[in-house]
């Protein structure tokens, strides 16, 4: 009986395998009903809150809308976008000039306050921000998604990445399409996203360089006139709320009046107006125009990218109790 075990090659290879099967399993994925164990109400929680919200505060849903963007685009579908300023930490992404116009995140705490109250400290803020997008769209009258989990709160703010991550109001489309490829998101789909500006609204400050001192040649002139009547300054003081809404005809509906709008150029971003004309958008924002079902298809499934972006998953990062802050060791 000289025999070691732990020399035997069969004890090797079985370890090995112990070893690669751990390595397997640790790569966790998202998931559909992540929650269907650890918390089974949480999806219908969500959006119940959400729905309520909506029904108080109809453009609560357009913010979810955009804070999925701002969250994923950045690094990763991980709530770093919602990580509040604290002394000698943490600055939020949210003081980034990118985030200008951002309203409704107290109201992502009256949605995690809900979900705390059935699971504490079982469902991310990560997952919050994407399914109440989700459940926003559906109520916004856009496609009903159905959505993965299982995704977890980043340990810090990027706030120092956001403006190289997030094009700019007057960014070119080809720097927002090499953004959106960077993160897997085709043109196609691209055009898709920014469907998302059928509803909400832009305020003065983002639209003025292309009224004053002289309007855009590529704006629609009756439009520009409107526009004018809504922004009647050059200089608009930015705290002064005032804005012009996406979508005249149904600014609280996801459809693809955007895309008939834009063919109009009646955009109100220098992006909006692009899209319609370049060659590389331009047949896919004709397609998106003529057909709202296709328009959904094709927004699903770029919700669907834009949220998968990057997940931290398994045991990276943390459950966050309050999405605004870390938690405390
Ligand atoms: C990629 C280029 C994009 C640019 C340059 C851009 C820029 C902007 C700007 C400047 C505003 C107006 C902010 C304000 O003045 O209040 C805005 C609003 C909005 N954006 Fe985008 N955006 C882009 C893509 C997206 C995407 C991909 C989504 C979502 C899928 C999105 C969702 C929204 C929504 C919902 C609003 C309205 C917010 C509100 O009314 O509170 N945007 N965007
Ligand atoms: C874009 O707008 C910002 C102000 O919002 C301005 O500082 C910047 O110079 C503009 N960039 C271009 C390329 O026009």
């Amino acid at each position: 009986m000289a025999t070691t075990i732990s020399n035997s090659p069969s004890n090797i290879s079985f370890l090995l395998l112990l070893l690669l099967l751990h390595f397997y399993l640790g790569q966790s994925q998202l998931e559909v009903n992540f929650y269907s164990k650890s918390c089974p109400k949480a999806e219908d929680i969500i959006k119940q809150q959400v729905t309520q919200l909506y029904n108080k505060h109809g453009n609560t849903a357009v913010s979810w809308v955009r804070n999925l963007f701002h969250d994923c685009m950045v690094k990763s579908c991980d709530a770093s976008l919602l990580l509040e300023t604290v002394r000698n930490g943490v600055v939020s992404e949210k003081t980034s000039s990118r985030s200008f116009g951002m309203r409704n995140f107290k109201y992502v705490n009256t949605i995690k306050a809900a979900v705390e109250q059935e699971c504490p400290l079982t469902v991310s803020c990560a997952d919050i921000v994407a399914l109440s997008a989700r459940d926003a769209i559906a109520l916004l009258g856009g496609p009903s998604i159905e959505m993965k989990t299982g995704r977890r709160d980043s340990e810090e703010s990027y706030v120092r990445e956001v403006e190289d991550l997030i094009p700019n109001h007057n960014d070119s489309i080809s720097l927002v399409l090499s953004r959106f490829q960077a993160i897997g998101i085709d043109v196609e789909a691209t055009v898709a996203l920014l469907g998302a500006h059928s509803v909400g609204r832009v305020h003065c400050v983002n639209l003025v360089q292309r009224l004053y001192p002289t309007v855009d040649k590529t704006l629609n002139p009756a439009h520009a006139e409107y526009l004018k009547r809504r922004c009647p300054t050059p200089n608009p003081d930015p705290k002064a709320v005032m804005y012009s809404r996406n979508d005249l005809i149904t600014p609280m509906i996801i459809d693809n009046n955007y895309y008939k709008n834009i063919l109009q150029h009646k955009g109100l971003l220098s992006v909006d107006e692009e899209l319609a004309t370049d060659p590389r958008t331009a047949p896919y924002v004709q397609n998106m125009a003529n057909d709202n079902d296709y328009f959904h298809q094709q927004f699903s499934r770029a919700i669907l990218l834009l949220s998968e972006t990057n997940p931290l998953t398994g045991d990276q990062g943390q459950i966050r109790k309050d999405c605004r802050y870390l938690n405390a060791n």
